[in-house]
């Protein structure tokens, strides 16, 4: 049983306010360690000071301080000598009061320190990628070329046959990469409006793995399938590059393309869906 004024409280108010003000120098600490270049063991023993002051001095808090069991109201007191100690009360519940306001103001430190310890981190967060991710340097009227920069024409891949191309002005592009495939005439079974976009047998897709981002090197001609080396993911070249084994979940995206009288191929405007792995599938309304 405590004294609600007594020295058992009193110390254990002290106590609490100390466990509330090493949480809060433990949260700037955090914070300090951050904007000085972060060392990841030495936050985290901040933070877990600054959240164990403050668990520490809420449970002491919640034991100690807080009425607890039966209340029972007095009578009315029938003599001077009652009133007098009913002020002496009264003075006595105010300082207590004061001391609680104190411990209120001693919390609200500890969660400022807490909020800075983890709040100050975030301003590592880079940019917001914008629509970086969606587009890539492909664009209407945008000439195909090798590595060497130099055009690819048509005539430059047979029927069963594939070459790696970028956009013009950007040989080596990561996510500009593209599969120049020739199929042969009639036998590509793609959506009508994307028909107009694989012409004579032609069609494109994107190189970058819908998985994992490995660029998909192998093509068996004879099934007309794409395969990603480095798990196997295998794609449909005939049916819009859609996966038909392996960990893929999304086709790869197709490249619009015509070829011109000089017989070079050019791509009538981006790819048809994001490249690479999908993160998409969370922006997919
Ligand atoms: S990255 Fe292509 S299958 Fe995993």
């Amino acid at each position: 049983m405590t004294n609600e004024t007594g020295p058992d409280t009193r110390r254990v108010e002290r106590l609490i306010a100390l466990l509330f003000l090493i949480a809060t120098l433990a949260g700037l600490g955090g914070a300090a360690v951050y904007l000085a270049g972060a060392q990841t063991q030495l936050e985290g023993a901040f933070l877990a000071v600054c959240l164990g002051g403050i668990g520490a001095g809420i449970i002491l808090w919640s034991q100690f301080l807080l009425p607890g069991g039966l209340r029972q109201e007095a009578r009315h007191p029938v003599a001077d000598a009652a009133d007098e100690q009913a002020v002496r009360d009264v003075l006595a519940e105010q300082g207590a009061i004061t001391r609680r306001s104190m411990l209120v103001r001693a919390l609200a430190g500890a969660v400022a320190g807490l909020g800075a310890a983890v709040v100050v981190p975030a301003l590592s967060l880079g940019p917001a990628p914008g629509r970086s991710l969606f587009d890539t340097p492909w664009k209407s009227g945008m000439r195909m070329v090798g590595l060497d920069g130099q055009p690819i024409k048509a005539s430059d891949v047979p029927v069963g046959g594939i070459v790696t191309g970028f956009p013009d002005g950007f040989p080596g592009s990561a996510d500009g990469q593209t599969l120049l495939i020739n199929v042969g005439q009639g036998m590509l079974n793609l959506p009508p409006d994307r028909m107009t976009g694989a012409p004579d047998g032609y069609v494109a897709y994107s190189k970058v793995c819908t998985h994992a981002g490995c660029p998909v090197g192998l093509y068996r001609d004879a099934q007309h399938q794409l395969v990603c080396p480095c798990h196997q993911s295998t794609f449909d070249v005939l049916d819009g590059a859609v996966p038909v084994a392996g960990p893929a979940g999304h086709p790869l995206p197709q490249l619009p393309i015509r070829i011109d009288p000089d017989g070079t191929v050019v791509a009538l405007g981006g790819f048809t869906g994001p490249v690479g792995p999908a993160f998409w599938d969370m922006t997919d309304g």
